[in-house]
């Protein structure tokens, strides 16, 4: 399949498991990216949760996106990285006040508000300092996302956003905050979505709530549309790249609201999920009665996504060039969930062997924990073990 994009040489002096980044793939990815957003002058922040290594980090804020942050140690990632203040955006449902200071402080772009109460705190706040906080307001658009449960963020029964009907009430509120600024609306839906339609759907909506407001008078700037775009986790080698020509062409040609606002948009998995494999050592191959176990040095611990989200990694036997046969692959964790994939097929695999699980560098080493007091796993890059 995809060995050659591995520098296997390179990685048998490396402790496993890691992750392994192709940089090449994130600079062309970032290259479509940013060239098709800017057809439209559209304005892509990246959503640091997916991924906040700062090597990462520093190579996408070089290519002009924004941040989007969720918390105030993403917003202090971000600008680490050289992500211009300017340009960062910072959500959460839940932000804490000193989270709100450090947005404050550096005069961030806008807080994505996401509750009444949570408005009186950035005014008080903004008050005590003297400043003025730029604030959008986060819509439920009720919008179903077709993705799996537990990422789908956009229905009303969701904890996310204000519901469409509270909005106006909301920014008639915000009249009465003499610290805070209206400037737009932000929407979320969920993430891997898949089928364009539900981007058309939420344009839809988005166009009938912008009217409504206009015709009350409230002025729009800007339209966040949150993120979302899928990535293909069966093919990752033959559609490396996500389909930002036609995600973004959906919503050049759906967006439909007068007064020209300003556009965002804040991708996350769709930036840099197929740019990073987790690569493990096979420690041993079990044959039961029905079924044989490869027995993984990484673990759940490391990429939550199979045990969390029932999600599927394209895995491959990088060592090995040997039949295939079929393996249940799962990790050394006490638990029965630790697995990444059932009758998966891999070349003939031995101890020892380099496995790869693809499609993981979105959500897979921000979301490492030391469950069992395992150790976090490091990261290379493909830009070093080459050179
Ligand atoms: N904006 C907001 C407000 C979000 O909550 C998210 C993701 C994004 C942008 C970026 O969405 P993306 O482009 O990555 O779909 N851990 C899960 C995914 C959780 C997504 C959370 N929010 C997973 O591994 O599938």
């Amino acid at each position: 399949m995809s060995k050659e994009i591995f520098p296997i040489k390179a990685f048998s002096g490396l402790k496993t498991p890691f992750y392994y980044y192709d940089t090449d793939l994130l600079r062309k990815t970032l290259q479509t990216l940013t060239s098709e957003a800017g057809k439209y002058g559209f304005l892509p922040h990246y959503a640091i949760k997916a991924n906040a290594n700062p090597v990462l980090l520093k190579i996408i804020a070089s290519y002009g996106l924004g941040a989007d942050c969720v918390s105030g140690g993403e917003v202090k990632a971000a600008l680490a990285a050289g992500f211009p203040a300017g340009k960062i955006v910072f959500a959460g449902v839940g932000k804490a006040d000193w989270e709100i200071e450090i947005g404050l402080d550096n005069d961030i772009f806008c807080f994505n508000a996401e509750s009444l109460p949570e408005l009186d705190v950035i005014n008080e706040i903004a008050v005590r300092k003297g400043k003025t906080a730029r604030v959008a307001l986060r819509v439920n658009p009720d919008v179903d996302a077709h993705t799996h449960a537990k990422i789908t963020t956009g229905r009303q029964e969701n904890k996310f956003g204000i519901n469409a009907g509270q909005v106006e009430s909301v920014i008639k509120h915000i009249g009465t905050l003499p610290n805070v600024e209206f400037i737009g609306l932000h929407f979320h839906i969920g993430s891997q979505i898949t089928e364009m339609e539900v981007f058309a759907t939420l344009c839809e909506r988005v166009n009938g709530i912008v009217s409504e407001l206009q015709s009350k008078g409230v002025e729009i700037k800007n339209l966040n549309f949150g993120g979302g775009l899928g990535i293909d986790y069966q093919n990752p080698d033959s559609h490396a790249i996500a389909d930002f020509a036609d995600y973004f062409a959906v919503f050049a040609a759906n967006i439909k609201v007068a007064g020209n606002p300003a556009i965002h948009f804040e991708p996350g998995r769709s930036v840099v999920a197929q740019c990073g494999s987790l690569v493990s050592r096979v420690l041993y191959v079990k044959e039961g009665e029905v079924k044989k176990f490869a027995i993984l040095d990484a673990g759940f611990s490391d990429l939550i996504r199979p045990a969390m989200y029932d999600a599927y990694h394209f895995m491959e036997n990088i060592s090995s060039c040997k039949a295939e046969d079929k393996y249940d692959v799962v990790g050394p964790i006490c638990e029965s969930s630790d697995v990444f994939g059932k009758d998966v097929v891999l070349n003939g695999t031995s101890r020892g062997d380099f496995v790869a699980i693809r499609s993981a560098g979105a959500y897979g080493e921000v979301m490492a924990s030391q469950y069992n007091l395992r150790e976090l796993p490091k990261a290379y890059f493909s830009e070093d073990l080459n050179a």
